[in-house]
């Protein structure tokens, strides 16, 4: 593993941290999910892979529309997927992105409404992001380090 590799986290110590096989797996879906972005109009293409509780990885593309807003992000797929499947427990999600053509020459950060929608299902000193260039290149950080003092269901109790 490449020393460029950082891990970023808002918690002391991870209870279940993601296991070598599973990040490089999460990314492989995640770089196949990529490829079936529907993007005519941005052009950028994103895939993600949600690594669910029980150990499953439930995929998503971006899917764009011509009235531009009900486009979709990649990440909301992949949770809208799995919660619509009855899933509820998530551990982790590894994100791709490009322009259309080109190589993974970017960290593909999730946008703040998918942030948000992370935030209603996943513990976010636990929910792991990985943002991919390569196998070899990422970068793993909490939702906590990405969305510091979230709002989130415990509001509301
Ligand atoms: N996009 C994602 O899929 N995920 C993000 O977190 C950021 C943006 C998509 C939405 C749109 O199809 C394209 O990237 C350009 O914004």
């Amino acid at each position: 593993m490449g020393h460029e590799n950082q891990i970023i986290s808002g918690a002391a110590v991870l209870e279940v941290p993601l296991m070598q096989p599973q990040i490089q797996d999460l990314i492989t879906a995640a770089i196949a999910a990529k490829k079936k972005s529907y993007s005519p109009y941005s052009h950028y293409q994103v895939g993600a892979a949600l690594l669910t509780g029980d150990g499953q990885i439930v995929t998503g593309c971006n899917i764009e529309n011509a009235a531009y807003g009900p486009t979709n992000c990649a990440e909301r797929t992949a949770f809208f997927k799995a919660v619509s499947e009855g899933i509820r427990e998530f551990r982790a999600i590894a994100i791709v992105g490009s322009p259309e053509g080109d190589e993974l020459t970017q960290y593909a950060y999730p946008c703040g409404v998918c942030r948000q929608v992370m935030m209603e299902f996943c513990d976010p000193e636990e929910f792991q992001i990985v943002v991919a260039k390569s196998q070899e290149d990422y970068k793993i950080m909490t939702l906590q380090a990405l969305l510091p003092e979230g709002f989130g269901p415990e509001n509301l109790k």
